[in-house]
């Protein structure tokens, strides 16, 4: 009988039998006598020996010509080694069949074990496959785990998953990075910006609802922090203030936190960094991370401004000066945000901004109407927003006065209109961006690495 097919994530369950591997060659060494084959299988890496004396001749032969990204077949016997890589394991090949030869692989092993040094336009270029490599690897999986906990959080505390329509006639976040397309009768339609407006709708009919999905915008920002698809989830509660639905963000973000770094620390610490310097970062980065727990700082608009204006007076270069002009009223840019973030080491929130930079839908401050009962959510190091939300208009007449002001299709807006019409309460919700989480999370450089195939400015493909 054939030895039992197992992946690699299961294989500490077989130690000391025989299985057979399905995989590709992520990597070979060796010499004329023996071959050390590092094989993928999709759920980990394992390093696979081959003695001249352990196959046919032919075999091991044709195993010291294979390249990268071959397929293979391998079957072994599994032994726990603690100086094996990757996994503390390895197999002992008795069998090997190649499945699919590979041509010469465009992404080259490089200095820092994993394609990293192409440019990122390369890279990018071949997402396809580079997806394949250890690092992104982990990285998607995160984003997985990251997913499935922001589900499971929303699921356990009464959020019922009721999805908003990714084609849409209305705007959500400004007329500006709208995305259209011409519907069948010829008016315009839109991809959705967000799906806030129709989980007001649901918050309305199921109390407390969410939904994930993608989002789209037209901004032709060109940073580190911006795609023009992302998902975003959204939850929204009928019966909610703005304080909590900060209460709801801390906790939620911390729950997710948690499971991320539970499940992938030790991964995060073994791949990401590839140099002294970088392991020490990452060891700061995920002890951070475990003290991220409720309560976050609470900090007004107004604080922010005054704090940015002393990180301005201290900075002596006249250019970055410049970056971090402010003045009350102004929205915060990157800069702000990242200079604000490094004084702490947890997430901060920021709330009660400037109505007039804020969505239309935001309520205002009863004592304070210049105010918006809004709040975002920071990272720290330097990350930025990673959650924007607040309290909704809830009031009909204050509602049909700011969708005038932005200038809004007022004909479009009539079922949200209904909403305030019949049993209109206090509601409020906030979006998460997955991409910028898991950013964070794995403290990389740029989003674009979060998302398996990232829509940018110059890129819509692969
Ligand atoms: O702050 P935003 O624009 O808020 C909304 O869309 C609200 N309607 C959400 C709500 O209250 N239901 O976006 C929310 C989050 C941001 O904090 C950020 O994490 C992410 O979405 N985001 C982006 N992520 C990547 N690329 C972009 N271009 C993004 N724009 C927003
Ligand atoms: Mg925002």
């Amino acid at each position: 009988m054939s030895a039992p097919w197992v992946r690699i994530e299961d294989l500490k369950a077989h130690i000391g039998e025989t299985v057979t591997l399905k995989g590709w060659l992520a990597n070979k060494r060796g010499s004329g006598k023996v071959q050390f084959l590092h094989l993928r299988d999709g759920s980990g890496f394992l390093q696979c020996v081959l003695g001249i004396n352990d196959v046919d001749e032919a075999t091991f032969e044709r195993c010291k010509h294979l390249s990268q990204e071959a397929s293979v077949e391998i079957t072994g016997l599994v032994k726990a080694d603690e100086r094996a890589p990757y996994c503390q394991m390895e197999v002992a090949v008795k069998g090997l069949v190649v499945v699919g030869e590979a041509r010469e692989y465009p992404i080259q092993k490089k200095g820092r074990g994993g394609g990293d040094d192409h440019d990122p336009g390369f890279l990018m270029d071949h997402r396809h496959l580079w997806m394949r490599e250890r690092r992104q690897w982990l990285i998607l999986r995160v984003r997985a785990t990251i997913i499935k906990a922001i589900r499971d959080y929303l699921d356990d505390h009464g959020f019922l998953l009721v999805d908003s329509p990714i084609f849409t006639a209305n705007s959500c976040e400004g007329t500006t990075t709208l995305f259209s397309t011409k519907w069948f009768d010829d008016t315009e339609a839109y991809l959705s910006q967000s799906g806030q407006l129709y989980q007001e709708a649901t918050a309305l009919a199921f109390g407390k609802t969410y939904c994930f999905g993608p989002t789209f915008r037209a901004e032709k920002s060109k940073t580190r922090r911006h795609l023009n698809e992302f998902w975003m989830v959204e939850p929204e509660a009928a019966f909610m203030d703005v304080w909590q639905d900060m209460d709801l963000a801390e906790d939620f973000l911390s729950f997710i936190v948690q499971k991320a770094v539970a499940k992938h620390a030790a991964e995060m610490l073994d791949i990401f960094p590839t140099t002294p310097e970088e392991k020490t970062a990452m060891i700061a980065h995920i002890e951070l991370l475990r003290g991220v727990e409720a309560p976050f700082p609470r900090i007004s608009y107004d604080e922010a401004v005054t704090q940015i204006e002393a990180i301005r007076a201290e900075t002596k270069d006249e250019e970055q000066k410049k970056l971090f002009d402010i003045h009350w009223g102004m929205d915060f840019g990157s800069p702000h945000e990242t200079e604000l973030t490094k004084r702490y080491n947890k997430p901060i929130m920021v709330h009660g901004f400037p109505a007039a930079v804020k969505a239309f839908y935001m309520k205002k401050d009863p004592l304070r109407p210049e105010v918006a009962l809004g709040f975002d959510v920071l990272a720290p190091e330097g990350y930025g927003e990673i959650i924007g939300g607040g309290q909704r208009e809830d009031n009909l007449e204050l509602l049909e006065k700011e969708v005038e002001r932005h200038k809004l299709d007022v004909s479009t807006l009539g079922w949200y209109f209904d909403l305030r019409k019949y049993g209109s309460v206090p509601h409020a919700g906030f979006g998460l961006g997955v991409e910028r989480t898991v950013s964070w999370v794995c403290g990389l450089h740029h989003v674009r690495e979060t998302i398996p195939f990232a829509r940018t400015l110059d890129r819509i493909w692969p």
